[in-house]
């Protein structure tokens, strides 16, 4: 048969993870508290994440997954370890800016933030693992909150450009490639995860969303520009929560739907990588009464210093209709609502499972921005069960990667430039939509349930053997 190259040699393989989801030590050595450590596991959580329920210290009674996570922080040369067992080429996580800058507004940055992660990235080079580091991954350090309203307001451009500019200097030498704001688009649908906003009542939550957006992807600029100032051979990013929204039949009142929720998704990347506003945002816009904010030279910024590459994450594709009748058989999926797509499968936590929707999104960002791609988040939220030997066979995970990997050696077949795959949560971290440690990724098991309970114990899946075999043929032997 006609077999075309698949996988190149330098292909990125490995895993990704966040600083909030894994770390815990949560306020230790200078870190300030960020707004995911605000919240916890249960019913508040989401009125929280909508910026419906202002909160800024813990609460009595609740439980705050993030305070330890996994304990990465104490634990991270063990995990690496297991990491390089498994021939990862990258990993991928984020700062904490609150690590860094512990109320976002400091004059100096706490220097044993930084200690942190130059140990971190050393123990990688160590075993010559590339990191791959997100500078907000859904965190904003609760100050910044309190004193200024977070990302509604114009004052954090500066601070997170400071921000960066730090991070860059001292990791200039150990840290090629960077991406800025994790699922940039996420702030539309959970904005006090994606931005730290919280409203207030009767105010233009869409303003205030868009506002925040643009000083984000003014930001972004920023920090592509200092990136590039500071750092040799450098990579920056953008980083988008990808997945293709089908129509559900060939109604064209079906088709512009689905394409104008993508374009709600694309309205970022489309700024971040071709450096304007495009006219359907404009149109969107002034039908609803939405007057950004700009300052002058803030379109200069973004023309100017557009992304190096497109980062994005893929768990599912979404299913949209006009029609009333069909909306009420809906799924959760990436905490984008859908419409249930009866062709395809879901997990236990009802995302839709779609491999081929992977070869169809990534050829579609590769056709409209042209630029490299990278694979920075996909897997399966499962739950797994230990064995009475204590063992993991999570053969549906493997499945899942095993479907996707091969639409992956596709979508390099059909032409598109990708850089690398680092699928989400190589060991079990604390979900960042539910807070559970229950839904879990990882090829590696760590003894913890939802209440905190367990001995943070790693241990190896089935899956942990069949993704090194993976890496170690190249994304030949699946
Ligand atoms: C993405 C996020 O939305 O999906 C991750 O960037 C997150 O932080 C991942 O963990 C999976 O979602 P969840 O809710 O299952 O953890």
């Amino acid at each position: 048969a006609n077999k075309m190259n698949g996988f190149p040699n330098d292909f990125l393989w490995g895993g990704a993870i966040a600083a909030n989801q894994t770390e815990g030590a949560y306020l230790e050595d200078g870190k300030g508290l960020t707004t995911v450590d605000l919240l916890p596991i249960g019913e508040k959580r989401f009125p929280i994440m909508l910026g419906k329920l202002p909160s800024f210290s813990p609460l009595e009674g609740e439980f705050y997954p993030s305070h330890e996570a996994i304990d990465f922080y104490h634990r991270y040369k063990e995990d690496i370890a297991l990491f390089a067992e498994m021939g990862f080429k990258t990993l991928r996580l984020s700062i904490s800016w609150a690590r860094i800058f512990p109320n976002g507004d400091d004059e100096e940055p706490n220097e044993a933030g930084l200690k942190f992660y130059d140990d971190l990235f050393d123990e990688l080079r160590k075993y010559d693992i590339e990191p791959l580091v997100t500078l907000a991954h859904f965190d904003v350090p609760v100050h910044l909150v309190e004193a200024y309203g977070s990302w509604r307001n114009r004052k954090l451009v500066s601070l997170f450009e400071k921000y960066s500019r730090t991070v860059f200097t001292r990791f200039k030498d150990k840290v090629k490639y960077w991406l800025t704001f994790n699922e940039i688009n996420m702030l539309l649908h959970l904005p006090y995860v994606g931005a730290g906003l919280v409203f207030e009542e009767g105010e233009n939550e869409q303003l205030v969303k868009y506002q925040a957006a643009h000083h984000q992807l003014v930001a972004s600029a920023l920090a592509v520009k200092a990136g590039h100032e500071i750092i040799p051979d450098v990579q920056i990013g953008c980083m988008l929560a990808a997945g293709m929204t089908y129509p559900y039949t060939s109604n064209p009142d079906d088709v512009y739907d689905a394409m104008s929720k993508d374009r709600e998704s694309f309205f970022f990347i489309d700024v971040q990588s071709r450096g304007e506003y495009p006219g359907y945002a404009k149109r969107f816009f002034e039908e609803n009464n939405i007057e950004l904010e700009m300052e002058k030279g803030d379109e200069e910024v973004l023309k100017n210093h557009t992304v190096d590459y497109i980062g994005f994450s893929y768990y599912s594709s979404r299913v949209t209709s006009t029609d009333p009748k069909v909306q009420e058989n809906t799924t959760s999926g990436n905490v984008f609502g859908s419409i249930t797509n009866p062709y395809l499968e879901k997990s236990e936590w009802g995302w839709t499972i779609d491999p081929k929707g992977l070869r169809i999104t990534a050829n579609q960002l590769y056709d409209r921005y042209q630029k490299p791609l990278f694979i920075v988040e996909n897997g399966l939220g499962a739950v797994d069960e230990p064995n009475a030997d204590g063992e993991v066979i999570d053969e549906y995970r493997i499945e899942y990667l095993r479907e996707h990997i091969n639409e992956m050696r596709e979508v390099i077949n059909d032409g598109v430039d990708l850089i690398g795959y680092t699928s989400w949560g190589p060991i079990d971290i604390v979900s960042a939509s539910t807070g559970e440690m229950k839904k879990r990724y990882g090829y590696i098991y760590v003894d913890r349930d939802n209440a905190g309970n367990g001995t943070l114990n790693r241990s190896k899946k089935k899956s942990f053997h069949w993704y090194k075999k993976v890496i170690e043929s190249n994304g030949e032997n699946l």
